[in-house]
């Protein structure tokens, strides 16, 4: 299972980066509000951070239009992805660029119908959205079930970018379903490696350490 990280702040993309644990990148218009900085400019900056694709989200609800912004966005650097929403404009705006070798997330996907389409239109990753799922009293990860089987059912090689993760339990659950990708703030992934066995087993061997008075550097 691949780790994007689900924001446009550079120093927490930097900071995750230098722990070998950063396979690529998604951002949306509200993460890039939240930055403050010009969209252009912190997604170049975020393609430099990573060799992973990195999502930057059209905003134009036309097909003409999204394909205009797309031609600006991949510009950008090579391992721009090009988010479109999962509508039918949105659908053939991503026929059109991934029949050009262009990838492409299709996202704000909330149905396994959804989802069926976006693998027809040839979709490099569908973003099924399952904290805002569950926040709507939907089950997300049954959601997340549907799409594996369909896509296994028809061999489709659209990865299944999960998406609107919340904790460290979706990323288990995810895991276990078999999501290709899972999308999360970088204190989600972070995170993953907290135990308090883990801290109480470090704990333990410290102190035992510090008793024989030894050093190894
Ligand atoms: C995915 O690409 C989206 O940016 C994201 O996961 C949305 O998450 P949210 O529901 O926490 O805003």
């Amino acid at each position: 299972m691949k780790f994007f990280a689900d924001t446009a702040d550079t120093a927490e993309i930097a900071d995750l980066a230098a722990t070998g644990l950063l396979d690529g990148v998604t951002t949306n218009p509200s993460l890039i509000a939240k930055s403050g900085r010009d969209f252009m400019e912190v997604t170049k900056e975020i393609c430099g951070l990573t060799d992973g694709p990195v999502s930057a989200e059209v905003v134009a609800l036309d097909h003409e239009t999204m394909m205009k912004e797309a031609e600006v966005l991949r510009r950008i650097a090579d391992n721009v992805c090009i988010k479109v929403p999962l509508t039918i404009d949105g659908l053939k705006t991503c026929r059109a660029l991934t029949g050009e070798g262009t990838m492409v997330n299709v996202t704000l996907c909330f149905s396994a119908n959804q989802a069926l389409l976006a693998a027809k239109a040839g979709a490099t990753y569908v973003s099924p959205f399952l904290g805002r799922h569950d926040d709507n009293g939907f089950d997300g990860l049954s959601l997340i079930e549907d799409i594996r089987l369909i896509y296994d059912n028809y061999l489709f090689e659209t990865q299944i970018l999960a998406a609107s993760i919340r904790h460290p339990v979706h990323v288990l659950e995810c895991a276990r379903i078999g999501a290709d990708v899972g999308t999360m703030p970088p204190k989600v992934i972070k995170a993953l490696a907290n135990h308090v066995l883990t801290d109480k087993g470090i704990e333990g061997f410290m102190a035992d350490w510090a008793k024989t008075g030894q050093s190894i550097l």
